[in-house]
C-alpha cells in the first residue's frame, strides 16, 4: 500500500478537502475463530499471510492474522478470553467487519477535523512504535458498532503495524487476481440512510455520487434505497443502504435482523480479469449468487457490445451493466459467514464508474430465492 501514488487529484468536485484520504488501509473482521478464517481467506481467496499478533508476540487479550492480496489487507481477530468488547461484538453481530481503516497522511488532523464536526471519538491520536518506526492511529465511530481507524504510516517500514510480527505459511498460496477495495457498502436501519449520508458529507467531507430509491431497486416483493458517498479523490466509496417498504422482508431487513443493527454488508474487490478470478474462486469452493439463464438472452440488448464472449460470463453467472462512461462486470458471493449478513462482490470496471443499477432487479430476485430457502423472505 506504500507504493500507491500519494497525489490527491480531486475527481468528485463537491467533496471537501479537509480530510485527504489516501485509500483503504485495511479491513478488520472480528471472528469466532480467526485462525480458521485466515485459512479460508488464504486457501480459497488467495490472500497471503503477512503478519500476526497474539500470545507469541506478547499480546494476551486477542489474536490477529493479517493477510494481503495486492492492495487489499484483511485483519482477522479473535478474543483469547471469555469476555470483553470483541466477544460482545461477535455475540451481537456474528463474524463481521469491526474496522474500516483509512490510510491518511495525518491521523491527528483527521481525528481533529472529524471530531470537531461531530464524529464520536473511539480513541484520540496515539503514536505506536517499534524498531521499524512510528505510526499514528486515531479512530472514530460510524454506523452500528463499526469504526473508522485513521492510519498514518509514512514513518513506518514494518510489515503491518507495531505489535505485529511477520508471519508466513509453509505452503504456497496462489492469488486469484484481486487488486484493491472498490467500495464497501453499509446497511443501516429504517430511516437512517440520510443520517449516515449526512455524516459522511458533514463529518468526512464526502460528496454524494448517486442515489437509488425504491423505484429503482424494487422487485415484486422487496425494496431498498441507496446513496453512494465518495471522498474527493474517489478512492473511498461507501454506498449506504436502508430498507424500504415492500410486500415481504427485504434483504437489508434480513441483514439488520441477523446482524443486530447496522454494519458492513459487502466488500467489493476489483480484478482486472473477472473471468479468471471467478473461475479460480469457484474452483476453490466459493459460492456465488446465480441469476436465471434468461438474463443472458437480453443483456446485450441492454448493455451493447462488450469485449468478452458472453458464454463464459453466462457459465460463471457474471453480470454486466453500462453507464455513460463504459461498462462493468460484477458478481456477488453468497454470505461468507454463518448469519446471512456479509458477502463479497467481485467487480471489473471497463470505464464504468457506477455500481450495477441495471442488475439490481435480477440480482435481488436471486437474493429473494436464497431468502426463501432460509425462511426469511
Ligand atoms: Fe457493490
Amino acid at each position: 500500500m506504500q507504493n500507491l501514488s500519494s497525489s490527491l487529484e480531486k475527481v468528485v468536485p463537491e467533496a471537501e478537502d479537509f480530510l485527504p484520504l489516501l485509500g483503504t488501509d485495511h479491513i478488520e473482521l472480528y471472528c469466532g475463530n480467526a485462525k480458521q478464517s485466515a485459512y479460508y481467506y488464504m486457501m480459497a481467496w488467495g490472500f497471503k499471510p503477512i503478519a500476526f499478533s497474539g500470545l507469541e508476540t506478547g499480546r494476551n487479550d486477542a489474536v490477529s492474522y493479517v493477510l494481503q492480496q495486492d492492495k487489499i489487507t484483511l485483519v482477522l481477530t479473535s478474543p483469547l478470553s471469555a469476555d470483553g468488547p470483541i466477544n460482545e461484538h461477535i455475540n451481537q453481530h456474528g463474524d463481521g467487519v469491526k474496522t474500516v481503516a483509512i490510510w491518511v497522511d495525518d491521523a491527528t488532523k483527521s481525528w481533529k477535523e472529524t471530531t470537531s464536526r461531530g464524529a464520536v471519538s473511539v480513541f484520540e491520536p496515539e503514536i505506536r512504535k517499534d524498531e521499524h518506526g512510528d505510526v499514528v492511529l486515531s479512530a472514530i465511530e460510524t454506523y452500528g458498532d463499526t469504526i473508522h481507524l485513521f492510519v498514518e504510516r509514512k514513518d513506518y517500514t514494518g510489515v503491518f503495524l507495531p505489535g505485529y510480527e511477520a508471519w508466513s505459511m509453509p505452503t504456497d498460496i496462489e492469488p486469484v487476481g484481486l487488486k484493491y477495495v472498490d467500495h464497501m457498502v453499509g446497511n443501516v436501519g429504517w430511516g437512517e440512510m440520510n443520517t449516515w449520508v449526512d455524516f459522511y458529507a458533514r463529518v468526512m467531507g464526502f460528496a454524494q455520487l448517486i442515489s437509488f430509491d425504491d423505484k429503482d431497486i424494487s422487485t415484486e416483493y422487496t425494496a431498498l434505497m441507496s446513496k453512494v458517498m465518495s471522498n474527493g479523490n474517489g478512492r473511498i466509496k461507501f454506498p449506504i443502504n436502508e430498507p424500504a417498504e415492500g410486500r415481504k422482508k427485504s434483504q437489508i431487513e434480513e441483514y439488520i435482523d441477523f446482524y443486530n443493527g447496522a454494519g458492513v454488508q459487502h466488500i467489493a474487490v476489483a480484478t482486472s480479469n473477472i473471468i479468471e478470478t471467478v473461475t479460480e474462486l469457484r474452483n476453490r469452493g466459493i459460492e456465488f449468487l446465480r441469476v436465471p439463464n434468461s438474463y443472458y438472452e437480453t443483456v446485450l440488448d441492454r448493455v451493447g457490445s462488450i469485449d468478452e464472449d458472453l458464454s463464459p460470463l453466462k457459465e460463471l453467472g457474471i453480470l454486466i451493466d453500462r453507464d455513460d462512461e463504459g461498462y462493468l462486470l460484477q458478481i456477488f458471493t453468497k454470505p461468507v459467514v454463518d448469519r446471512p449478513t456479509m458477502f463479497f462482490e467481485i467487480i471489473q470496471r471497463k470505464g464504468a464508474k457506477s455500481f450495477g443499477k441495471g442488475n439490481f432487479k435480477a440480482l435481488f430476485e436471486a437474493i429473494e430465492r436464497e431468502q426463501e430457502s432460509r425462511g426469511t423472505l
